[in-house]
């Protein structure tokens, strides 16, 4: 692992895709910011991070075989990569909201973003952006959103947990080829945020409707099953 410390960048993302194109990065190159002036989150929305405060940093992955239709298997590795960091903390009620929020409780402590470049029918190149709350004890009054520090009353090393997250993405991305894909989808559904718990959902035009969680396809999608029995699956613009 190559890890490259920045004091500002507008978003270690963008900065660290730029940089791939114009040199040739190895596996495993790790980029972290004190602080993002135009931290990106996910469908276009902003990620606000106090300076110093949190850990803001993406990952360069380079898979050998994840074709593009499996592609989804690389958010599950994150996700429990966090997931096995945060769960050693002993952080309360953790679990990953679809498709890859980390929540304690009702609360928000991390988003990803991941980035793939493709080549053909499989991913050349993968960018994962990762914000994890930690030290941070204000949020502007958002509701639902939290930090380590907040659930777990103690300051924590950034560079540890980065280290820590990465640590675990070699592990499970090394466990991540076709035959074991299926062992890695169904360790990501036991700790899906309100499964089997009966949920309200939106849908793009705006209608609430009812159902419960039952898992995720392999295409990605959000399996739910409707008031009327029946089982359907959403994308993300979707619900
Ligand atoms: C979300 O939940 O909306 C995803 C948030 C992802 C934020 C991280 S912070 C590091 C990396 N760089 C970015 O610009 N975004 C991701």
């Amino acid at each position: 692992m190559q890890l490259i410390k920045l004091s500002a960048t507008d978003s270690t993302n963008a900065y660290l895709k730029d940089l791939m194109f114009n040199k040739n990065l190895g596996d495993f190159t790790v980029v972290m910011a004190h602080s993002q002036l135009k931290g990106r989150g996910q469908m276009g929305t902003n990620w606000l991070s106090e300076p110093g405060k949190n850990l803001t940093f993406s990952v360069l992955v380079k898979p050998q075989d994840i074709r593009v239709v499996d592609q989804f298997v690389l958010n599950i590795c994150v996700s429990l990569a966090i997931y096995e960091t945060l769960s050693q903390l002993q952080v309360p009620d953790l679990k990953i909201k679809w498709p890859n929020d980390i929540m304690s409780g009702h609360s928000k402590i991390c988003g990803i973003l991941i980035e793939n470049i493709l080549s053909g029918q499989h991913i050349q190149a993968s960018i994962i952006g990762i914000g994890l709350n930690v030290n941070q004890l204000t949020f502007n009054n958002l509701p639902n959103v939290s930090s380590l520090k907040l659930l777990l009353g103690r300051t924590f090393n950034l560079e540890e947990l980065l280290l820590s997250i990465v640590e675990n993405l070699k592990g499970l991305l090394g466990k991540s080829g076709e035959g074991q894909q299926k062992r890695l989808f169904e360790l990501y559904e036991t700790k899906l945020f309100r499964k089997d718990k009966p949920s309200t959902f939106t849908d793009q035009d705006n209608e609430m409707f009812m159902g419960f969680i039952k898992g995720v396809s392999s295409g990605g999608k959000l399996k739910i099953l409707m008031e009327d029995n029946i089982l359907k699956e959403f994308n993300l613009k979707e619900v």
